[in-house]
């Protein structure tokens, strides 16, 4: 596994591998999450590139950049033991010089549910994974389902954009107890974490009751919101039933949804989802 910083190293590291080319884009602070895109890239490319680059555009200025849990050499530990051939590490003035000022905007599917949360989210995440689509040119780009959000507006952006790099989504890793597992766990406290499960177990429950047969989306919104209600010490930011091409939030039966919520427990704020229906 080779370590590389710079973009023209990364470039000609690239231009040497012969076969198809799967790329895991990563912040660090790996688990088992992002393991599990590392090996199906593996198990269906021939080679695999991996990066770690806290990308400081697509934190706001009250958000956890400074503080962002980075630990290089434990990361790159855990990919020693995967098909890993190329990581990518690139400090930010290489990314992003001085006078760097293009930025992509995806347009309204980044403003909505994450997107009004975090004004400019999305477009730091599009720029940057944009960026790195075109360094390291992979066949396929491997990202989790947890954040579905970012799924779809990366969809959308290579969509729009034309890149020739297909998007494979891979399912949310979970704790035994339904957490999702996110490198952003590590803030909760103990206490704090005991309470975490209760938006996968809110999730879920929407699952059954859909599958029982109850598609009326108002009602789905309202049994998370009661379910959730009953931990007080979580602050909802919003309840989400959309649609799972634009986020946008349906009205009436649905067939087909992305149901997702977040909320924040002490400092820590949390996301997830669910996917009602088959399409
Ligand atoms: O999901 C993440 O870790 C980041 O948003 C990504 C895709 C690596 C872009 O910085």
């Amino acid at each position: 596994m080779q370590l590389i910083e710079s973009i023209a190293e990364l470039r000609r590291a690239r231009a040497a591998l012969t076969g198809s080319v799967g790329f895991v884009p990563t912040m660090g602070a790996l688990h088992r999450g992002h393991l599990e895109l590392v090996h199906r890239a593996a198990s269906e490319q021939q080679h695999v590139v991996a990066s770690i680059f806290v990308n400081p555009t697509q934190f706001g200025a009250n958000e956890d950049f400074a503080r962002y849990p980075r630990d290089l050499a434990r990361d790159l530990a855990a990919l020693a033991d995967t098909r890993v051939s190329l990581v990518f590490v690139p400090p930010v003035t290489e990314m992003y010089p001085a006078d760097a000022t293009t930025r992509i905007d995806v347009g309204p599917i980044a403003e909505r549910l994450e997107g009004a949360h975090r004004p400019g989210h999305f477009t730091g995440v599009a720029t940057v994974v944009a960026k790195l689509c075109h360094i390291v040119t992979p066949d396929a780009l491997y990202l989790g389902q947890k954040d579905v959000q970012q799924t779809l507006v990366i969809r959308r952006m290579v969509r729009d954009l034309d890149l020739p790099v297909r998007v494979v989504v891979c399912p949310t890793v979970r704790e035994p107890d339904g957490l999702a597992l996110s490198s952003r766990n590590a803030y909760l406290s103990p206490a704090e974490r005991a309470l975490a499960p209760a938006l996968f177990a809110a999730l879920d429950a929407v699952a059954r009751c859909f599958a029982a047969g109850e598609h009326d989306a108002d009602t789905l919104r309202e049994l998370i919101r009661q379910r959730l209600a009953a931990s007080p010490a979580l602050v909802v930011d919003y309840i989400s039933v959309a649609d799972p091409v634009a986020l946008r939030e349906l009205d009436g039966l649905v067939e087909h949804a992305v149901v997702s919520l977040a909320a924040t427990i002490g400092r820590t704020r949390l996301i997830d989802n669910i996917v009602l229906g088959t399409p």
